[in-house]
């Protein structure tokens, strides 16, 4: 695949259908995961995991970028083969979470900042040398008791336009995530009105840094109900209200907009892709970049044991193909069954 500019490398990320994998999660996030299966979080037991993951069938033609964390991309398989060229075999391009994570926004907050600027450029350079193309930032909003602040959103999306001016500096396509968490009791349109500020201030900051938009990929949260609320928004009303939000505040000449999941289940997640894509209407790609959606069956069917690699990678290949459908707007929920 030779793809030189970033233009190329978004737009191939999500052409035809193609989405991201997200296996990103940090450490702890991954010794979580497995404690839900039973089975200890060792560098040995992550990197057969995801070596697993990468060797699915159903990651060719359904899945253009894989996201790692820094352990990940330095990893080899069991045959000596790194996991990066794992990837590239199946089509896809490698990318890398380039954030430090969390911190309080100030001393008496609820809110967070993402950190990670410090010492960005070193590590973006490291990192292409490794084989990454595309970087991923997620800032974290919360709503509910007034939140999310001014303040809070500012401080996050500037953070967002300055990562993404560093990376592009270096030839990757940044993916910008501003996640505004789906906890709490609060309603679709608190959530839409939350996005939509958070929208508005990134391609802001964005704009005055001079960040090329069509080499740069959207992953929002889609625009539900809180999870806690007593009244669940319906497929359709999450489709309608997320579009409306989209078309509203994100610039034309985007190429790609990739969900996250953020805690929705992985049929649901397909469910609202596959909406949304069949009401059209916009001029970015789809897609998604689901994290648990895509993993949780494969992650459940595997549970640590060899012998189950097989229907693991079955579960995988089948949530890969069940999306790429979805972001054609060619799902459908009877296709589960087959
Ligand atoms: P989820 O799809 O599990 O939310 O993960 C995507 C991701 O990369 C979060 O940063």
């Amino acid at each position: 695949m030779s793809l030189n500019s970033i233009e190329e490398i978004a737009s191939y990320i999500v052409s035809e259908g193609k989405g991201i994998l997200a296996a990103d999660e940090s450490n702890p996030t991954c010794g979580k995961r497995f404690d839900s299966i039973g089975v200890d979080s060792t560098e040995k037991n992550r990197r057969d995991y995801r070596e697993l993951l990468f060797r699915s069938s159903g990651m060719k033609n359904n899945i253009g970028g894989v996201i790692l964390f820094d352990e990940t991309i330095r990893q080899s398989s069991e045959d000596g083969t790194s996991l990066v060229d794992l990837i590239k075999d199946q089509g896809a391009l490698p990318g890398i979470k380039v954030d430090k994570g969390l911190q309080p926004l100030n001393d008496s907050s609820q809110e967070v900042v993402t950190l990670g600027l410090d010492g960005l450029d070193e590590r973006c350079k490291e990192y292409v040398a490794l084989g990454a193309r595309f970087t991923k930032w997620r800032a974290v909003i919360k709503i509910g008791n007034g939140l999310p602040s001014d303040e809070c959103i500012d401080a996050n999306m500037k953070a967002l336009a300055d990562y993404a001016k560093v990376v592009q500096d270096n030839n990757m396509v940044p993916m910008v995530e501003p996640e505004i968490l789906m906890d709490g009791d609060h309603s679709i349109n608190d959530c839409f009105n939350a996005s939509e500020r958070s929208l508005k201030s990134l391609f802001h900051h964005l704009k005055e840094n001079d960040v090329n938009i069509k080499g740069t990929i959207l992953k929002p949260s889609m625009v539900t109900s809180g999870s806690d609320a007593d009244v669940q928004a319906s497929i359709k009303e999450v489709a309608e209200k997320t579009l409306e939000c989209l078309i509203a505040n994100v610039p034309a000449d985007l190429p790609g907009i990739t969900f996250l999941s953020g805690g929705q289940s992985d049929i649901l997640a397909t469910a609202h892709l596959d909406a949304m894509n069949k009401i059209g209407g916009f001029s970015w790609k789809l897609s998604f970049s689901f994290g648990r959606a895509l993993q949780a069956p494969a992650l459940k069917a595997w549970m640590g044991k060899y012998e189950n690699m097989f229907i693991s990678q079955d579960a995988l290949s089948h949530r890969a193909l069940m999306n790429k459908l979805a972001a054609l707007g060619e799902w459908d929920s009877s296709l589960e069954d087959q």
